[in-house]
């Protein structure tokens, strides 16, 4: 039977050259590394070997690795806070090895036991745990990623992959920070489609997001808003997960909405928390949590009668991000935000909820202490 990963193989090796702290304003997202890296290797025979925790370091793989080829990669994006006792904290750290799982198996890569992974990414973040900035909106963001290595332009399931763990201390998401951003629906190409892989954290879906977020951007705007079908189903913001807060026309209910995990839709840990969050505390103040299609004519229908409350992305690198205004066939339809708002009422209590239970101000089982 092929070995599964075990943490109590792990081989440490300390960089003999630390490297230098960045201040935290000055850090760029997704720029900045730690000292250390956690790899494990995989072969079809054996399983998983030991697991190694090294100085970060380059990786040398054969032209010919399956990677390089046929895209054979999957990661995750997760964040270690340091709480007011100093303690390490990560935040619902099953949730990322559960779709990584997912990831890795629908892409003929190997799986493994989620505790063994938490576990040795644990290890890491407490020996790099002096990059981890204290600050509020401040954090260590993690990286697992997992690639096929097998040294082959033949098309098949690799006979050995490689999983890696790197780590980086990061700030807010957008270099502006917590502001609203402006969207451009975007019309002429698809992020997913229902029987794909959309749902998965492969990085080949991210690649083709570029062009569309830079097309965005040449006309003003810094995301896009991916829709899909002729009935415009409104589904992701650039690589988030998209919520609206309306109220019913019918009813004047006030509503939180987000497309239906329907396989077209990244299965967000943000997007799950905010949606737990608003089932336990938006509910019983009267509002309808609702995971349903939606689409472009009736945010625009809402917007027109003073019925669209707010609009935000949610993902792990920004928290939330809030929406100002999407243009769509030739018109700005705006999303509720008065003019010198940066935020809604929504989003900036979601923001401030879930950063409660993040930091560990607010005492939950989401969050996993180190
Ligand atoms: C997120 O966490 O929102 C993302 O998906 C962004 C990441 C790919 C940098």
């Amino acid at each position: 039977k092929p070995l599964d990963i075990d943490p109590s193989k792990l081989v440490v090796e300390k960089t003999t050259k630390p490297g230098p702290l960045k201040k935290p304003e000055e850090l760029i997202f997704g720029a900045n590394f730690t000292d250390h890296m956690l790899t494990i290797e995989w072969n079809k025979t054996t399983g998983w070997l030991e697991p190694h925790i090294t100085p970060y370091q380059n990786l040398s793989l054969d032209p010919a690795t399956c990677v390089f080829h046929y895209a054979f990669e999957c990661f995750e994006g997760m964040k270690a806070y340091k709480d007011k006792q100093g303690k390490i904290r990560l935040f619902r750290p099953d949730k990322n090895m559960e779709r990584f799982n997912k990831s890795a198996a629908r892409i003929a890569l190997p799986t493994f036991a989620p505790t063994a992974l938490i576990d040795l990414i644990s290890k890491l973040v407490k020996i790099d745990s002096r990059f981890i900035p204290e600050q509020r909106g401040y954090s260590l963001y993690l990286r697992p990623t997992m690639i096929g290595t097998q040294k082959t332009l033949g098309v098949g399931a690799p006979g050995s992959a490689l999983l890696y763990v790197i780590a980086s201390p990061v700030g807010p998401y957008y270099p502006t920070g917590f502001k609203a951003v402006s969207l451009e629906a975007t019309n002429y190409a698809v992020r997913a489609w229902p029987g794909g892989v959309g749902d998965k954290k492969l990085g080949a879906n991210y690649a083709p997001c570029i062009v569309p977020q830079r097309e965005a951007m040449s006309r003003g705007f810094q995301q896009n808003l991916w829709l899909f079908g002729e009935e415009e189903f409104v589904t992701e913001v650039g690589t988030m997960n998209f919520f609206v807060a309306l109220k019913n026309k019918e009813t004047g209910q006030k509503e939180l909405i987000t497309a239906p995990l329907d396989g077209t839709i990244l299965e967000g840990v943000t997007r799950d928390s905010v949606l737990s969050l608003a089932r336990e505390r938006l509910a019983p103040e009267g509002w309808k949590i609702e995971e349903r299609k939606y689409t472009m004519a009736e945010l625009d229908e809402a917007a027109s009668e003073g019925r669209l409350i707010e609009a935000f992305g949610a993902g792990t690198a920004a928290i939330v991000s809030p929406v100002r205004c999407i243009s769509w066939k030739g018109k700005l339809v705006n999303c509720g935000l008065q003019e010198h708002e940066e935020s809604g009422e929504i989003a900036t209590k979601m923001k401030n909820w879930i950063e409660a239970r993040q930091y560990g101000d607010d005492k939950h089982e989401w969050s996993y202490v180190c």
